[in-house]
């Protein structure tokens, strides 16, 4: 293991203010693997392939990679069903290839953090294998096993996020196991100390590789109910085309159960052995800022829950600038904000907003306090891939006609090459038609093009701390206009984004003269700003002003329409 006191966050020498952790002003960059770069020309992404694209994401400007699984798995949820989890999936390479993309990253001042998925396996996980061998294995208990109900169905009326039941009978021992996603994926009961170990043993394997964190898959999911009550009915529930049947309950005692605090701080505390690494987890899609806030707990639960908000709310500038201001509200002193803007899960940003705001999306991920979390191709505009029927992969999609993700799981684009440069082989979803002009070769050329957006955010968030460190006032939405003010001391910003598609002008909230240093449209450095600033459809601008104590703390004139 290499000497981390370079890079990791040093134990505090006495009186000394604790180091700011790196995670708070790092952008993290979401790699799905299959899909970024094949090496061996099997049609699928591994991690030599990764390994050969770390320059453009050095080029690019992100801090860290988050790999989406890579462990042995049946592939019955992409990589979400475990078989193994010490393990690199031979589909993606070796132990050694990623020992080697481990200090290959961290050559280049990059961390890397991987996928655990803790609350389930794949059912082809030795452990599963052995609970399900009898009653009576050693492993019976490390997994959900309940006897049918008195008329030989389900134990209860939990359902699977995944479509029907979450209950599946084993006609060998005559009981049925628990699964929140596909039958293939029985639930671990955490609620037995060997899961525990047994975790925190994958856990410490990896971080002795050196990786840098983990982001840990669906922590709300990890306890239920210990006496296994039925859920209540959802009443606003209303079923329908690409409605989730699973919504027609409230999952009271399925999921996020109040133990899960207390299992978040066991985790906390098997990464704090290791200093400067990072405990990310994913949160339910949904939740209150002040349900967010509770996962950072007083400081020892999650470094940065996931915030899935910006995916989830209605892209209307009241609706934004609300949660902006309640999420900031709610947080505990020190936590840091995260944002997601897209991931393998949900809609391709610039297929749910469109592509114009797409770009005021990065400009918001980017410029507001948080530690931002881009997905792979979000920064080529990508969009969801039409796929015809035999190219469908998803279970879920299979499962829930409407809920395929593999739209969002194309290939990356490199270049107008065969397949766009991802391989030499049949890739193994299409990369889509516009692959030829949507790349990085033609949109790294142009100057106006999304990607050179998504840089040019990144060198100003790098290099001004008003952005990382800054505090931030949330203003009150003016018409279509969300706007915030951010400082560090030295300067002030305002951040101004048309979510609207029609030309606005705003009344400044900083008094004297600043500049516009960058548009969505890139098309109006420094033009000087006082008074007012006419915004045009779907543009976003940052306008730095200089000198100036920061943002006060008192009250702050609220932006507003030009009357
Ligand atoms: C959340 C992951 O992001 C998703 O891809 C997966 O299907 C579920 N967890 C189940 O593991
Ligand atoms: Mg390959």
């Amino acid at each position: 293991m290499s000497d981390r006191s370079d890079r990791g966050t040093d134990r505090p020498s006495q009186g000394a203010p604790p180091p700011r952790p790196w995670w708070h002003d790092a952008v993290i960059y979401q790699v799905y693997p299959r899909s970024f770069q094949d090496s061996d020309a099997d049609g699928v992404g591994d991690l030599p392939g990764i390994a050969r694209r770390l320059d453009y994401l050095t080029w690019l400007g992100v801090d860290a990679i988050w790999l989406s699984p890579i462990y042995p798995s049946p592939l019955v949820d992409f990589g979400y069903d475990v078989a193994d989890y010490t393990a690199v999936d031979p589909v993606y390479g070796t132990l050694g290839d990623l020992d080697r993309l481990i200090a290959e990253t961290h050559a280049r001042g990059l961390r890397l953090i991987l996928d655990l998925v803790p609350s389930h396996t794949s059912d082809q996980h030795p452990w599963f294998q052995a609970s399900r061998s009898s009653r009576d294995d050693p492993k019976r208990d490390w997994y959900l096993w309940r006897d049918p109900a008195p008329d030989g169905g389900p134990p209860n009326n939990w359902l699977s996020h995944f479509g029907g039941s979450a209950w599946e009978l084993d006609p060998r021992s005559g009981q049925y196991y628990l699964h929140s996603f596909v039958p293939e994926q029985p639930d671990l009961n955490w609620r037995n100390p060997e899961v525990l170990d047994a975790m925190a043993g994958v856990m410490r394997f990896w971080l002795d590789r050196g990786i840098d964190g983990f982001r840990v898959d669906v922590i709300h999911n990890l306890l239920k109910d210990e006496a296994f009550r039925d859920d209540p009915p959802n009443p606003d529930f209303v079923a329908g085309p690409g409605v989730n049947p699973y919504h027609a309950l409230l999952h009271r005692h399925s999921t996020d159960q109040p133990g899960v605090h207390g299992l978040l701080r066991w985790f906390r505390r098997v990464i704090d052995a290791y200093p400067g690494r990072v405990l990310i987890g994913e949160v339910e899609y949904g939740s209150s800022e002040e349900r967010l806030a509770r996962f950072y707990g007083q400081g020892e639960e999650l470094h940065l829950p996931l915030n899935f908000s910006l995916m989830t709310l209605p892209w209307r500038s009241p609706v934004i600038a609300e949660h902006l201001a309640r999420y900031d509200a709610a947080l505990p002193a020190g936590a840091c904000p995260t944002f997601v803007i897209g991931n393998h899960d949900r809609a391709r940003v610039a297929t749910r907003i469109g592509p114009a705001q797409a770009r005021v999306a990065a400009m918001l991920l980017l410029t507001s306090r948080n530690a931002p979390f881009v997905y792979y191709g979000d920064e080529l505009g990508m969009r969801n891939v039409d796929l015809a029927p035999e190219h469908q992969r998803d279970p879920w999609g299979l499962r829930v006609p409407g809920h395929g993700r593999d739209p969002v799981r194309t290939p990356m684009r490199w270049d107008a090459s065969d397949h766009a440069g991802f391989t030499t082989g049949e890739p193994w979803l299409p990369v889509g038609d516009d692959a030829g002009t949507e790349n990085v070769a033609r949109l790294r050329e142009d100057e106006r093009s999304i990607l050179t957006l998504y840089r040019r955010l990144l060198a100003l968030r790098r290099g001004d701390a008003a952005f990382t460190r800054g505090r931030q006032r949330v203003l009150p939405a003016a018409g279509d206009v969300v706007g915030y003010l951010r400082g560090d001391g030295k300067r002030r910003v305002w951040v101004a984004l048309n979510l609207g598609s029609r030309e606005v002008e705003v009344v400044v909230p900083v008094p004297g003269t600043g500049e516009v240093v960058l548009s969505t449209w890139l098309d109006r450095e420094e033009e000087p700003v006082g008074g007012a600033l006419r915004l045009r459809a779907d543009e976003g601008c940052v306008v730095v002003f200089g000198g100036g104590e920061g943002v006060p703390a008192g009250r702050w004139p609220s932006s507003r329409l030009v009357a």
